[in-house]
């Protein structure tokens, strides 16, 4: 976690790649930092990078997942762990699988509960138990939605069943061998769930996601747009490629502002090797 007490920092860098490697970073800093922390990790095209790159620094560098634990947002409902689209899948494809991490140490929400509003309850449960989420990666959708929390979702929400909307289930078609087999439902973390991990990283690349960017930082706080919740956490930064932050008014400044910060922890380093 970075140093001090902060509010929201947008870091805007050249490409995905770049965030990819930036948001691994800042979780293998935690991880070394806090060899038992609890991971908060998120699916889509967007973090692959950053799992990629966090797979080379296991490999490489040694970065140890021994005692890490992590929580996924959310999961389709139904849909088995096994099938090829499912959030588990995927995480064990992207990331476990090639990593020293305990897999009784992964949540992932299972897609074939028998009865999910009972597991959403427990899965809550188990984040509790695990001592909350020290560090949250989280993507964004087209319409503004982080995990599953759709626009209207209540700002309070908590782990819990979900119906998908008809956007998110067409942006989603394209994983499937047809349209009609995309999961109606999807159980997801709560935004309220998601404000209480103590540190949130949200990422975006590519201008599919400028608009809800844009909203998120600079729109008003709105349960139309969910990812716009991150305004009322502490502790949140959103790191972008240059085509996500292209429709952010203020972009220049945040590019400013990270600048300084950056010269001043720089100068603050280098007056305490002096003293
Ligand atoms: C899905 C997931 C979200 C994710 C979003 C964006 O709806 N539930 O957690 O942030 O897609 O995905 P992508 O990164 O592929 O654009």
């Amino acid at each position: 976690m970075a140093r001090g007490l902060r509010s929201m920092e947008v870091i805007i860098l050249p490409d995905a790649e770049a965030v990819g490697k930036e948001a691994a970073r800042r979780i293998a800093e935690l991880i070394r930092r806090k060899p038992n922390c609890v991971l908060g990790l998120a699916t889509g095209s967007t973090p692959i990078p950053c799992y990629r790159e966090l797979i080379r620094m296991h490999k490489e560098e040694g970065l140890d997942f021994s005692h890490v634990t992590t929580f996924n947002l959310d999961e389709y409902y139904p849909i088995d762990p096994r099938h090829p689209q499912s959030y588990r899948y995927f995480m064990d494809e992207n990331l476990f699988n090639h990593i020293n991490i305990d897999k009784s140490r992964t949540f992932v929400p299972y897609g074939l509960a028998p009865d999910p509003y009972e597991h959403a309850e427990w899965y809550e449960e188990q984040i509790k138990k695990a001592g909350g989420i020290d560090l949250q990666i989280l993507g964004i959708g087209h319409n503004g939605h982080i995990a599953f929390n759709e626009p209207g979702s209540s700002l309070a929400s908590r782990t819990r069943v979900k119906t998908l909307t008809r956007e998110t289930i067409e942006a989603n078609a394209r994983f499937f061998d047809r349209p009609e087999d995309v999961p109606r439902y999807a159980i997801t973390m709560g935004i309220g769930t998601i404000l209480e991990a103590r540190e949130i990283i949200l990422l975006a690349t590519g201008e599919g996601k400028a608009d809800a960017v844009a909203k998120a930082i600079e729109g008003p706080v709105t349960t139309m747009c969910p990812a716009s919740a991150l305004q009322l956490h502490p502790r949140v930064t959103f790191i972008l490629d240059e085509a996500a932050a292209s429709k952010l008014q203020r972009k220049d400044y945040y590019k400013y502002v990270h600048e300084m910060a950056e010269a001043l922890k720089k100068q603050i380093l280098e007056a305490r090797m002096r003293a």
